[in-house]
C-alpha cells in the first residue's frame, strides 16, 4: 500500500512552546506508528519573539519559505510584542499571509476537568482576516487615535458558509454574534451575509445574538450553543471565555484554515514564567495536533488521540498542576501516547 506523506512545519515558539509542542509531537508520532498508513514529515522552524533580536522579525524569511514548502503548520505559543513599531504577532502574519480565514475553536466538557456544565460542546468560528485586526491605526492628533474596523461582504460570506457547513455536520444550530445595533455598517454587512448564506442551509436553526448577550449566555447556558460564528475581535474574546467554561486554556486548541494551508495552535500564550519547568499542560497542543490529523482526513487517528486524552483525564492519575495533579508535561504526553497504541 502506498504510504501517504504529509509535510508539516513545526514552530515551537516562545516560553513553554517547545515543551508543549514536544508533547504533541510525541503523541502524533505514536498515533502515526499505530496507524502505519501515513507519515508526517515534520520540519522544525523558528518564529516568535526569540527571533526578533536575531533577525529583526518574528517571522524570518527562511521560516516563511518553510511554511510555503509544507501543507500545514503546528505552531506553539509565541510572545506578542506590544511596543509601537514592533512587528505584528507572528500568528497574525501567518493568518494574513496564507489567508487562513477561518479560526475554529472547539470547546467541550472533558472528564474530571472542572466545567460549568457537564454537556458543553460548541465550536467558535471566528473570522480571521479583517475587522479591528486590519492593523490600520492612525494617530489623528495628540491624544486622539482611530483604528479601522474593516468588514467585507466577501469575507463575511465565506466565514458564514464555513460555519454553516460545520453546523450542518453537527447539531444543526448556528448562532451569529455581532453588535449591529451600534456598528450598523460593518456588522450590517456581516449580518446580511449570514442571513443570505442561511438560505442555502434550511436545515440549520439560526439564532442572532449581540456580543454582550452572548458573553452572558456563554456563562448562563453554555450547553445551548453548537456553532457560533462571529467577527475577528469578538471571536478572540468569546473564545477565551468559552475555553474557560470547559476548564480553561490548558485544554483549548484552535485551527486556522484557508483554501490552501492551515495552521494549528493552542489558544494559550507562551507563559514565560513557567518556561523550561516541564510543568504546564500539553493537552491544548495535543488537541491542536488532533485537528491537524482531521485536516488531513486521518479521522481514525484523530479520534484515537481524542479518546486517549479522554482516558487519561478519566483515570485522573497523570495530570498537570492546573488539573490538580503533579505530573510533568512530558509525563502527560507519554501517558496519552501510550494509550494511543491501544485506542
Ligand atoms: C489568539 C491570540 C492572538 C489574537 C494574539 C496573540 C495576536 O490572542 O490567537 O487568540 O488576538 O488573535
Ligand atoms: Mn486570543
Amino acid at each position: 500500500m502506498l504510504m501517504q506523506r504529509y509535510r508539516v512545519a513545526v514552530l515551537p515558539g516562545d516560553g513553554i512552546g517547545p515543551e508543549v509542542v514536544d508533547g504533541a509531537v510525541r503523541v502524533l508520532q505514536a498515533v502515526e506508528d499505530a496507524a502505519g498508513t501515513y507519515k508526517l514529515e515534520l520540519t522544525y522552524g523558528e518564529a516568535g519573539y526569540n527571533c526578533i533580536s536575531k533577525y529583526g522579525t518574528n517571522l524570518p524569511p527562511h521560516t516563511i519559505d518553510l511554511l510555503k514548502a509544507t501543507r500545514a503548520c503546528l505552531k506553539g505559543p509565541m510572545t506578542t510584542p506590544e511596543e509601537l513599531g514592533a512587528p505584528p504577532s507572528a500568528a497574525l502574519q501567518m493568518r494574513k499571509m496564507f489567508d487562513l480565514y477561518a479560526n475554529m475553536r472547539p470547546c467541550f466538557s472533558l472528564p474530571n476537568v472542572p466545567s460549568l456544565k457537564p454537556n458543553i460542546d460548541m465550536i467558535i468560528v471566528r473570522e480571521n482576516t479583517e475587522d479591528l485586526y486590519s492593523g490600520i491605526e492612525f494617530e489623528l492628533g495628540t491624544g486622539i487615535a482611530v483604528a479601522m474596523r474593516v468588514v467585507t461582504r466577501r469575507a463575511s460570506e465565506r466565514i458564514a458558509r464555513f460555519a454553516f457547513r460545520l453546523a450542518a455536520k453537527r447539531k444543526k444550530h448556528l448562532t451569529y454574534v455581532h453588535k449591529g445595533n451600534i456598528l450598523r455598517q460593518t456588522d450590517g454587512i456581516f449580518k446580511q451575509a449570514v442571513l443570505d448564506v442561511a438560505t442555502e442551509f434550511p436545515e440549520v436553526r439560526v439564532d442572532d445574538l449581540h456580543i454582550d448577550a452572548a458573553a452572558m449566555q456563554l456563562i448562563k447556558q453554555p450547553e445551548s450553543f453548537d456553532v457560533i460564528v462571529t467577527t475577528n475581535l469578538f471571536g478572540d474574546i468569546l473564545s477565551d471565555e468559552a475555553a474557560q467554561t470547559v476548564g480553561g486554556l490548558g485544554v483549548a486548541s484552535g485551527a486556522n484554515i484557508g483554501e490552501k494551508y492551515a495552521m494549528f495552535e493552542p489558544v494559550h500564550g507562551s507563559a514565560p514564567k513557567y518556561a523550561g519547568q516541564n510543568k504546564v499542560n500539553p493537552i491544548a497542543t495535543v488537541f491542536a495536533g488532533k485537528m491537524l490529523l482531521d485536516y488531513f482526513g486521518e479521522t481514525e487517528s484523530a479520534q484515537a488521540v481524542e479518546r486517549s486524552v479522554f482516558e487519561v483525564l478519566r483515570e485522573g492519575k497523570v495530570l498537570t498542576y492546573d488539573l490538580g495533579g503533579k505530573a510533568k508535561t512530558s509525563e502527560v504526553a507519554e501517558a496519552i501516547a501510550t494509550k494511543v497504541h491501544k485506542a
